[in-house]
């Protein structure tokens, strides 16, 4: 083996030999005018799996959660979300810049929001408080684990008893729906609108898609363009994304079991806190405590970079490896064996 193993994120997946070699043969035309019959395709696809009326292609993640609450939320109003979301840890306080909005962080173990936590939360407007105008839930989380359906229903009906949208950050709505065995459209049903990334596990560059209502994504389209996100010819991006949905959705649930049985294998390393019980998707979070210490965790990061394995440094004793379409069971074992080295210090 003499490639590097990165598995800082499923984020740093490269494209496929097919999605590269469609990309340059993608038909493109100017997006901006509607002409891209690439993007037109895929946004079609991509509502039709979600079992929704529309589609809009944006750059990022990021972008389409964002401009799913710049699109149904007045400024001024308030977004009740978990407090380890990506919206409120990742976005780089983009709400209150974007949209406009108060963002209102509530306790939400794994990603659930109790309908209890909800009901002492939301609020109607008057002199002193700003209106509820958007739940967010985030599925499958980004500290690894799926939401289960009831709690999703349970949120879904205490936002319909106030006449409040809920939106999912479904970055990984594709990981959620392989690790509970349905489709993705069974998830997205929930909500009122999605936002799902082609890029992460999925292996395409670039993009993310936001579905929803028609009405609602007629209006995002021109919220888009408000913040820079008309992209002319992006077929060349969605010629990759049409792959991502109809190719590569069905590796994911390897990188699951990729995952669990490496969070079995650390679990076996004497030190090593790991739960594999808790790996729901891609992601294995443990903790070594001696790698608290600030050089102890250098010599750690040495001896995988040693072995051409690329790890974020840990926070406070705790790791994140995330497999991904690119670790395959050979890289699996050259990390187990990386890893029996390391947490041997
Ligand atoms: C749950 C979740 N939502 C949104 C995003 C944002 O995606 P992007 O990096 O494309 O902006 C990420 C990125 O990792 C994520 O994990």
């Amino acid at each position: 083996m003499n490639h590097t193993i990165d598995i800082r994120s499923d984020t740093v997946t490269g494209p496929t030999d097919e999605m590269r070699k469609a990309m340059a043969a993608a038909e493109v035309g100017d997006d901006v005018y509607g002409d891209d019959p690439t993007v037109n395709r895929l946004e079609a696809l991509g509502a039709e799996m979600l079992g929704k009326e529309a589609a809009v292609f944006v750059p990022s993640g990021t972008f389409g959660n964002q401009l799913a609450l710049f699109t149904w939320c007045p400024r001024g109003t308030e977004v009740i979300l978990g407090e380890e979301c990506h919206i409120v840890q990742h976005e780089a306080g983009a709400a209150s810049v974007i949209a406009g909005v108060q963002t209102r962080p509530i306790h939400a173990p794994d990603g659930v929001l109790t309908a209890e936590a909800l009901q002492q939360r939301l609020r109607k407007r008057d002199l002193h408080t700003p209106a509820t105008s958007l739940i967010c839930l985030e599925n499958a989380h980004s500290l690894g684990r799926v939401v289960p359906l009831e709690a999703m229903d349970a949120v879904r009906a205490v936002a319909d008893e106030w006449s409040v949208p809920v939106h999912l950050d479904g970055a990984r709505i594709f990981n959620a729906a392989a690790a509970l065995g349905i489709e993705a459209s069974a998830i997205a049903k929930r909500v009122d609108s999605v936002m799902f990334c082609l890029s992460k596990g999925l292996c395409a560059p670039v993009g993310s898609l936001l579905a929803g209502p028609k009405a609602f994504v007629e209006e995002a389209r021109m919220k888009r363009k408000i913040m820079g996100g008309g992209m002319r010819q992006a077929g060349i991006l969605a010629a990759a994304g049409i792959i991502a949905l109809t190719q590569q959705t069905g590796h994911l649930a390897e990188d699951h079991r990729r995952a669990k049985a490496l969070a079995a294998g650390l679990a076996a390393i004497p030190g090593v806190e790991a739960r594999p019980e808790e790996v729901d998707i891609n992601m294995v979070f443990f903790t070594f405590p001696p790698a608290r210490d600030p050089a102890a965790a250098a010599r750690i990061m040495k001896v995988f970079a040693n072995h051409q394995i690329i790890i974020n440094s840990p926070d406070a004793g705790q790791f994140r490896f995330v497999t991904h379409y690119w670790i395959g069971d050979a890289e699996a074992e050259t990390i187990l064996r990386a890893s029996r080295e390391a947490f041997s210090l």
